[in-house]
C-alpha cells in the first residue's frame, strides 16, 4: 500500500510572520492527519519553518535546487545546504522552472541525481502545457521529461523519489484535471516506470497537482494512481490545507 503524501508548494509567498501563523496551524492539525505532509517555503525560510516544524510529522521540502554541489554558482543553493538546513525534499522540474528559468530536461535529471546524493527525496514534476494538451501531446511530453531522467539516474533512483504530474493549464487557473483525466496520465507514467521494474512502479508515489483544493481532493485522491497532491495556492490556508490532507486517504482508510 503506498502511503499518500500531500505537498505544498508555497510558490514565491509569505513572510516570517505569514508562516508562523500558517505553521502553527498545521502543527497543531498534524497528527490526525492520514498522509505524510510536506511543506516547501521559499529558500530563505527554510531553516526557521524546519525549527517550526521540528517536534511535528511536517517534513520540510525545498522548491529548487542548483545541480552542482558547490562552487561559483552566483545564487544558487546547493543539496548539501539545503539537507544542512533540515529539508529532505526537493522539489525537481517544476513547470515554473522550466518556461520561467529555461531549466530543460536534462537539466531537471541532474538536479534529480545532485538531490540524491544528498539523501534529499526529489519531487519530480512533469506535465504538459495547455498547447501540448490540446494536440493529444500529453504522453508524449511526459514520457520526454520521465525519460530525461531515467536515462541518467536510472530506474532504481525512483524507489528514492516522488513523481508529480501537473498539467500547466491547471496550475493556478481554478481548472483541474478531472479525475479520470489525472488517472488517465497517472497510469500512464505508472507503467512506463514498471516496464523498467515492476515494483518499483508499483511503489512509486505519484501526486497530481493542478488547482487542487478542499472541494476536489477526495475525488481526485480517490483514484488508484493518484497517491497525494502538490498543492500551490491552497497550501497557504492552513484550513484549506489541513482539510485536502484528510481527504488524502482517497477512501482507503
Ligand atoms: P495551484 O495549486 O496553485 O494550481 O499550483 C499547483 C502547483 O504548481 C504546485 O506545485
Amino acid at each position: 500500500m503506498r502511503r499518500p503524501v500531500v505537498a505544498g508548494n508555497w510558490k514565491m509567498h509569505g513572510s516570517r510572520a505569514d508562516n508562523t501563523r500558517l505553521v502553527d496551524a498545521l502543527v497543531e492539525a498534524s497528527d490526525a492527519l492520514p498522509c505524510d505532509v510536506v511543506i516547501c517555503p521559499p529558500a530563505v525560510y527554510l531553516w526557521e519553518v524546519g525549527r517550526q516544524v521540528k517536534d511535528s510529522r511536517i517534513a520540510l521540502g525545498a522548491q529548487s535546487l542548483c545541480a552542482e554541489a558547490q562552487g561559483a554558482f552566483t545564487g544558487e543553493v546547493s543539496s548539501g545546504m539545503l539537507r544542512d538546513v533540515g529539508a529532505s525534499y526537493v522539489i525537481v522540474g517544476h513547470s515554473e522552472r522550466r518556461a520561467l528559468y529555461g531549466e530543460t530536461d536534462a537539466l531537471v535529471a541532474r538536479k534529480f541525481v545532485a538531490a540524491q546524493s544528498s539523501g534529499l527525496t526529489p519531487i519530480l514534476c512533469v506535465g504538459e502545457t495547455l498547447e501540448e494538451w490540446e494536440q493529444g501531446a500529453t504522453e508524449q511530453v511526459v514520457a520526454r521529461q520521465l525519460d530525461a531522467v531515467l536515462e541518467l539516474a536510472g530506474v532504481a533512483a525512483f524507489a528514492r523519489a516522488i513523481v508529480a504530474y501537473e498539467p500547466v493549464w491547471a496550475i493556478g487557473t481554478g481548472k483541474n484535471a478531472t479525475p479520470d483525466q489525472a488517472q488517465a496520465v497517472h497510469a500512464f507514467i505508472r507503467a512506463r516506470i514498471a516496464a523498467r521494474d515492476a515494483i518499483i512502479g508499483d511503489g512509486l508515489r505519484l501526486l497530481y497537482g493542478g488547482s487542487v483544493k478542499a472541494a476536489n481532493a477526495a475525488e481526485l485522491f480517490g483514484q488508484p494512481d493518484v497517491d497525494g497532491g502538490l498543492v500551490g495556492g491552497a497550501s497557504l490556508k492552513a484550513d484549506e490545507f489541513v482539510r485536502i490532507c484528510v481527504a488524502a486517504d482517497g477512501g482507503r482508510a
